[in-house]
């Protein structure tokens, strides 16, 4: 097989997950690129016709160790043809747990024939540059082992004799699953000085839980704590409160800095 398009199909709240597929394409190095952003609502509503005789990469973020909810809802459409798959979590250099085994379970539920997988590192959702956590993740030097690794996949599907067999990956995870994110109905807040009621947090919000009507307005049982809305906001008003979600941020700082590295599966890095 000669890998010719490339689809690169991803959740991606605060966009670390989209600069490492990104990433990865870049090594891959073919003109036809074409983006399924399923991050928004609007996205998760597209069309999406059977994917065959291309290679995808699908990225999604650890929440909870495990797949966010709202990534497999909307993946759930997608339908391939035994198309090739490159797997992709990242995650906020605590741990990725169970979540790149779920990635490859749902990718081979939709057809996918997944022949490689990697957990990257993303900086914390949760991170501030007060509570840093791995901010600035991923760097210069992860995206350029992504890019590396594009390649090297690359070279081994064009050299498949039958790309439709079964890849047998091997990928580290607990079946049945465990973990996923606790329970919690909390959301950021707008501090009312500095916004300029712009609209920034509405559009980056991936389940809409953000109104704007003269101010804005949050609908607390639609947040999933993805932190888009505070990572953009270009004032710096939209920020955590919450005590617990604080307490979180510290303790990951406190005890998740020591920096991870990729790991990848099935095609070495
Ligand atoms: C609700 C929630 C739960 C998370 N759980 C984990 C986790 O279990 N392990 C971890 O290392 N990072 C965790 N993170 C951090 C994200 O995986 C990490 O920041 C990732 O880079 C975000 O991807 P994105 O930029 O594509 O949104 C969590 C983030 C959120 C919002
Ligand atoms: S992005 Fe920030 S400044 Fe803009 S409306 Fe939202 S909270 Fe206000
Ligand atoms: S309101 Fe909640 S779901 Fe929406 S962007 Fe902010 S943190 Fe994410």
């Amino acid at each position: 097989m000669k890998v010719e398009q490339v689809k690169l199909i991803y959740f991606s709240p605060t966009g670390t997950t989209r600069k490492v597929v990104e990433s990865i394409a870049r090594g891959i190095s073919v003109a036809d690129v074409e983006h399924i952003d399923l991050t928004l609502p609007e996205g998760a509503r597209q069309a999406i016709k059977p994917l065959s005789d291309e290679l995808a990469i699908i990225g999604a973020p650890v929440y909870g160790g495990r797949l966010p909810v709202d990534a497999i809802d909307r993946l759930n459409p997608v339908k391939a043809a035994n198309t090739p798959a490159i797997l992709v979590v990242v995650y906020g250099n605590r741990e990725f747990e169970d979540a790149l085994l779920e990635l490859k379970n749902v990718a081979i539920e939709l057809g996918f024939n997944p022949v490689a997988g990697a957990a990257f590192i993303g900086e914390h959702s949760f991170a501030t540059e007060d509570v840093p956590i791995a901010n600035g993740r991923p760097d210069s030097r992860d995206v350029q082992l992504a890019m590396d690794w594009g390649a090297k996949i690359k070279n081994k599907i064009n050299a498949l004799q039958s790309p439709g067999a079964p890849m047998d990956l091997e990928i580290p995870g607990r079946f049945p699953y465990e973990g996923g994110v606790r329970s919690m109905v909390v959301s950021p807040v707008t501090q009312a000085d500095p916004c300029t009621v712009c609209g920034t947090c509405a559009s980056v919000c991936p389940t809409a839980a953000i109104s704007i009507n003269g101010s804005v307005a949050t609908d607390i049982e639609l947040c999933i704590r993805c932190c888009a809305c505070i990572k953009n906001c270009p004032t710096g008003a939209r920020v955590w409160e919450d005590e617990t979600m604080k307490t979180i941020a510290t303790w990951l700082n406190e005890n998740c800095s020591a920096r991870k590295e990729p790991r990848m599966f099935g095609i070495d890095g």
